[in-house]
C-alpha cells in the first residue's frame, strides 16, 4: 500500500488471512507498471499514485472474489483504481482543487492540460489491461461504470450553484459519479472466480452502491469540517466550487437565510465562514447519521448471501471504514 494505510483499511488487512495483503502488494506492482507506461507523464501519474490514497474500491474488488480471485481479480482491482485515480485527476481539473492525497494536484501543479492528458492516459491503460487479458466482462462492467461516473460529473457541472437543488437530484449524483464505481467493483470482484457471475454477484453490487452512495455523503460532510491534515484536501473545494451537498441542502432545511449566499461570490475565507455556519445547524450531525443508517443498511442487504463467514466479516469492516474515514 501507498504511503502508511489509514486505520480503516489497517483494520481489514489485520483481520483478513495473508492472502489479502499478499493480493494487495500485486495490485500495487501493477498499478506501478500501469503508471509507468504512461510516458512523459508517468512522473505526474507516480506522484498522484504514491501520495496515497486508501485503496477502498481495489480491496472491494478482492474481498468480493475472496481468496481464489487469483490473477484475474487482481487485474479487475487495479484497473478499478485506475479508473478511480483518472477520475480524482479529471475532477480536479472541474472542481479547481488545489490539494489532493495532501500533495498539490496535478492540475494546480502541472496545469490543465496535462492534468487531461493524464486522466486519458490512466483510462486507457485501466481499458488495455483488460482487455489484453481478453475480459469482455470486465471491460463491458468498467466502461458502463465509467458512463455513469462522467455523467455524474456532468449533472453536478449542470447543478453549480443551485441553492435550491433537490435532495432526490443530489443523491442522483452521488450515486452515478461515486456509488456506480463502489458497486462495479463488487461486480467485478464477483466475477472473477466464475466467469458467468456468482449467485451474490447482485447483492454484493447493491452493497457497493449503498456504501458508496455513503462514502460520499461523508466525504462531503469532511469538504466542510476538514481538517486538511487528516483529509488531505483543502476544505471548502464544493462551496468554492459551487457544489451543491446534502449538509448545504439540510442547513438550508434549518436555516433559510443559507439558501440566499450566492456561491459564485465566494472567496476562501467566506467559504470558510459559511462552513461555520453550515455546521451551526446541526446538518453534519444528521448527514453523518443518515450516511451510518444506510451503512447498517447496505450491511444487512448481505444477511443470508452464499457468502463465507471471513468475507463477509472483513466486507462489513470495508463498510465499517466508510464510516470511520476521515480522509
Ligand atoms: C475520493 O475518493 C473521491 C470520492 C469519491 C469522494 P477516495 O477518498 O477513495 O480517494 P483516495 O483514493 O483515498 O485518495
Ligand atoms: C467525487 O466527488 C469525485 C469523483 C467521483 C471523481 P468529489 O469532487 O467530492 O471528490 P473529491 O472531494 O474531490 O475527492
Ligand atoms: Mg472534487
Ligand atoms: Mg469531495
Amino acid at each position: 500500500m501507498a504511503k502508511e494505510s489509514p486505520e480503516p483499511v489497517t483494520a481489514v488487512i489485520e483481520t483478513a488471512g495473508e492472502w489479502l495483503p499478499s493480493a494487495l502488494g500485486e495490485v500495487e506492482e501493477c498499478l506501478d507498471r500501469a503508471t509507468g507506461r504512461t510516458g512523459p507523464l508517468a512522473g505526474d501519474a507516480s506522484a498522484t499514485l504514491r501520495a496515497g490514497g486508501k485503496r477502498m474500491r481495489p480491496m472491494l474488488v478482492l474481498l468480493s472474489a475472496g481468496p481464489e480471485g487469483g490473477d484475474r481479480a487482481v487485474r479487475s482491482a487495479t484497473a478499478v483504481e485506475l479508473v478511480h485515480m483518472a477520475s480524482l485527476v479529471h475532477d480536479d481539473v472541474l472542481d479547481r482543487a488545489p490539494l489532493r492525497r495532501g500533495r498539490p494536484t496535478v492540475y494546480a501543479e502541472s496545469g490543465r492540460a496535462r492534468a487531461t492528458d493524464l486522466g486519458d492516459a490512466l483510462f486507457a491503460e485501466a481499458f488495455g489491461l483488460l482487455a489484453r487479458a481478453g475480459d469482455d466482462a470486465a471491460v463491458a462492467v468498467l466502461s458502463e461504470t465509467t458512463r455513469d461516473l462522467v455523467t455524474g460529473e456532468l449533472v453536478q457541472r449542470s447543478q453549480a450553484g443551485d441553492m435550491g437543488l433537490a435532495e432526490d437530484d443530489y443523491l442522483e449524483r452521488c450515486r452515478l459519479k461515486t456509488g456506480s464505481l463502489f458497486s462495479a467493483s463488487c461486480a467485478l470482484g464477483a466475477l472473477a472466480p466464475s466467469p458467468e457471475g456468482g449467485p451474490d454477484l447482485e447483492s454484493l453490487a447493491a452493497f457497493g452502491g449503498a456504501i458508496g452512495l455513503a462514502f460520499q455523503m461523508l466525504d462531503d460532510v469532511l469538504d466542510i469540517s476538514g481538517p486538511e491534515e487528516r483529509t488531505g484536501k483543502a476544505p471548502g473545494t464544493d462551496l468554492l466550487d459551487g457544489t451543491v451537498t446534502l449538509p448545504v441542502i439540510v442547513a438550508i432545511e434549518r436555516e433559510p437565510a443559507i439558501g440566499t449566499v450566492d456561491l459564485d461570490r465566494l472567496d476562501r475565507e467566506s467559504a470558510l465562514e459559511l462552513a461555520g455556519r453550515i455546521e451551526a445547524t446541526g446538518a453534519l450531525d444528521e448527514v453523518r447519521g443518515r450516511a451510518i443508517a444506510l451503512v447498517e443498511e447496505a450491511k444487512r442487504a448481505l444477511d443470508g448471501t452464499p457468502l463465507p463467514e471471513d468475507r463477509r466479516t472483513l466486507l462489513d469492516l470495508v463498510a465499517d471504514g466508510v464510516v470511520l474515514r476521515y480522509s
